[in-house]
């Protein structure tokens, strides 16, 4: 969603926000926008449109300052319009701010302050932040308390960066719930709420936690809490290099990801596997490992991709470990009244690791007792820092909005996590092995299933003029049909439906004619014959199958229109595979509808608000 870049430092400014801000353009955004403070002046350029409208337009002044703060904006409060842009000023024009998140308690605040004489150009609650803030200044005159007395007034959630030419050569950050880091390089400083946006200047960066504010000049800086504490920063470094967020040749991000995936499936279980013992090391769940071998009930929370591999991951904990699990929606989590039992251990997973519902949902649990595991991507995030403990999965950065190497890095984890909890309590160290091995073996698997992307693309491109897909799966296949399904809405902007195969006759069968594609996963596994049956009764009714199966199945080819073949494996490993095809099915069709695949409309990659 909402990115935030600031610059101090000894180059010119405008080039280094501009750049940070298409660094940060597939997190999804409406509109951009810039302040540079130069001849004690604060030019501020805002626009709805892509950034590269803005930099056009910045590229008309002159700047020679080297400070200065942008934003990319995405739509809560207000039209994406300029007026709603930011950045916002205070009344007297001399504090510009940028900000992320939600302030909740806007409304009775802009209240208050238009009682006291106060105006407003936007329907922002930022500008509701940037007026407040302005209004304690003229009473103090410090900028740094005047911010620090305003958050604590503040409800809801924020990243935030100040500029005041009151107090020039000087920028001043907070957190709340919304990230924001500091790049510390040689001779100048970033704060940017996204790591990607400083690791061209500096992989050197402090993370900010929650009530802090930031106070960064040309000599330095400093973080205080904001009841005024000193506090401790921690230099870390970023793990991925600039070349992980570049295309690298690829037309897009999407398609380099789904190649990535033979690389980042062996990153999620190197060093993690022993195959011989037919176990697993998970260092990250050391401090746990009692309460996992005790537990009675595992509960999963998660949003959307992430959702889809909790739901895999019910059917492998549940088979390799023995222990009943439920999943759950995030934003259903946090406002019903979770019965959360003394054993019970909850994992929160999130690519991002900045859901605003899966941090929720954690805070919820966490507040009922429960122990609240991670399985988060992104380094040094909100929920890797919320959790107990937990599980990175390494698939490095993921820069296409819809997610792809993530979902398979968290099946993989997941995989892993299983076998842990199975090995402690019922299953043998035989089972244990050919898992195991079976796991080593995937990466090929996969680079075989992308050799087919010309095959699958030929498929997609007769099939990209419709308007509805189906897509079905049974057992471990089940979740990966909704992926399937959710991967082609997102990025084609084509309906499509995920169900269990069995299912269709209680009600989608209804759709189907010789218009409704029906993309089918049959691998062979002990229900290969009840989803063939679900195949003929698509059939039946002139239903376009695209058939996902094993290599060598011929009889396949009997029913269906179309087959994409993917090597054997065991069940439990299954969806590593079958989605492989069905992610190369939703770029193609995307592709061949021009759609603009890495940032699909309306989409945000980390959605930092409810
Ligand atoms: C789909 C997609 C979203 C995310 C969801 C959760 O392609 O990317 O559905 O999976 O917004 O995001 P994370 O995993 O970052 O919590």
């Amino acid at each position: 969603m909402c990115g935030i870049i600031g610059y101090i430092g000894d180059k010119p400014v405008s080039k280094i926000l501009i750049n940070g801000l298409k660094r940060m353009e597939y997190r999804g955004y409406d509109s951009a926008g810039i302040s540079i403070l130069q001849d004690n002046k604060i030019y501020t350029i805002k626009k709805k449109g892509k950034v590269a409208e803005l930099e056009k337009m910045v590229n008309h002044e002159v700047f020679h300052s080297n400070y200065g703060i942008a934003h990319t904006r995405w739509a809560t409060h207000g039209y994406p319009n300029d007026i709603n842009a930011h950045p916002h000023l205070d009344n007297s024009g001399d504090i510009s701010i940028v900000h992320n998140g939600i302030i909740e308690n806007y409304s009775v605040l802009k209240t208050k302050l238009l009682s006291d004489g106060y105006s407003f150009k936007s329907e922002t609650d930022t500008e509701v932040l940037a007026v407040f803030i302005g209004s304690i200044y003229e009473k103090i005159k410090d900028i740094e308390t005047s911010i620090r007395l305003a958050l604590r007034e503040v409800d809801g959630t924020f990243g935030l960066l100040v500029l005041s030419k009151r107090e020039p050569e000087k920028l001043i950050a907070a957190r709340r719930g919304s990230p924001l880091l500091l790049g510390v390089g040689n001779g100048e400083y970033l704060v940017a709420s996204d790591a990607s946006a400083v690791i061209q200047y500096t992989k050197q960066v402090i993370y900010l936690n929650d009530n802090e504010i930031c106070t960064i000049s040309h000599d330095g800086y400093s973080i205080k809490t904001i009841e005024n504490e000193d506090t401790e920063p921690i230099i870390e470094e970023i793990e991925f290099d600039l070349e992980h967020i570049e295309k690298g040749g690829f037309d897009h991000f999407m398609l380099k990801e789904i190649f990535e995936q033979p690389d980042t499936i062996h990153d999620a279980f190197r060093g993690r596997l022993l195959v011989d013992e037919g176990n697993v090391k998970l260092g990250g769940l050391n401090a746990v490992i009692e309460q996992l071998r005790n537990t009675d009930r595992i509960i999963i929370t998660a949003c959307g991709t992430s959702w889809h591999s909790g739901l895999v991951a019910e059917y492998l904990i549940e088979s390799l470990a023995g222990v009943s699990v439920e999943v759950e929606y995030a934003s259903e989590f946090r406002y019903r009244n979770p019965i959360i039992n003394k054993n019970d251990i909850v994992f929160a997973i999130s690519q991002s690791g900045e859901t605003a519902d899966t941090l929720a949902a954690i805070k919820e649990a966490k507040q009922k007792g429960a122990i609240v595991l991670g399985i988060v991507n992104v380094v040094g995030s909100s929920i890797a820092r919320e959790t107990d403990a937990g599980v990175y999965i390494h698939a490095g950065p993921e820069i296409g909005v819809a997610s792809t190497k993530a979902f398979t890095s968290q099946l993989t984890v997941f995989t892993l996590i299983a076998l842990l909890i199975g090995r402690m309590r019922n299953l043998s160290k035989w089972e244990g092995q050919k898992i195991a091995k079976e796991i080593t073996l995937i990466p090929d698997k996969i680079r075989y299933i992308l050799e087919q992307k010309d095959k699958i693309k030929e498929i997609a491109n007769i099939y990209s003029k419709v308007r509805n897909f189906l897509y079905l799966g049974r057992g471990y296949n089940f979740p990966v049909a909704l992926e399937g399904a959710l991967k082609l809405k997102e990025i084609s902007y084509i309906h499509a439906e995920g169900y269990p195969a069995a299912e269709m006759k209680h009600g989608p069968i209804a759709l189907i004619d010789e218009n409704m594609p029906v993309v089918i996963i049959a691998t062979k596994d002990e229900i290969y014959d009840k989803v063939f049956s679900n195949i003929e009764e698509v059939k039946a009714r002139k239903g376009k199958i695209i058939a996902i199966a094993n290599v060598g199945d011929e009889k396949i080819c009997e029913v269906a229109d179309h087959v994409i073949y993917i090597p054997e494996t065991l069940p439990v490993l299954t969806p590593l595979l079958s989605v492989i095809p069905l992610q190369l099915l939703a770029y193609y069709v995307a592709l061949d509808l021009n759609c603009d695949i890495d940032k699909p409309r309306n989409l945000a990659k980390s959605v930092t608000v409810e």
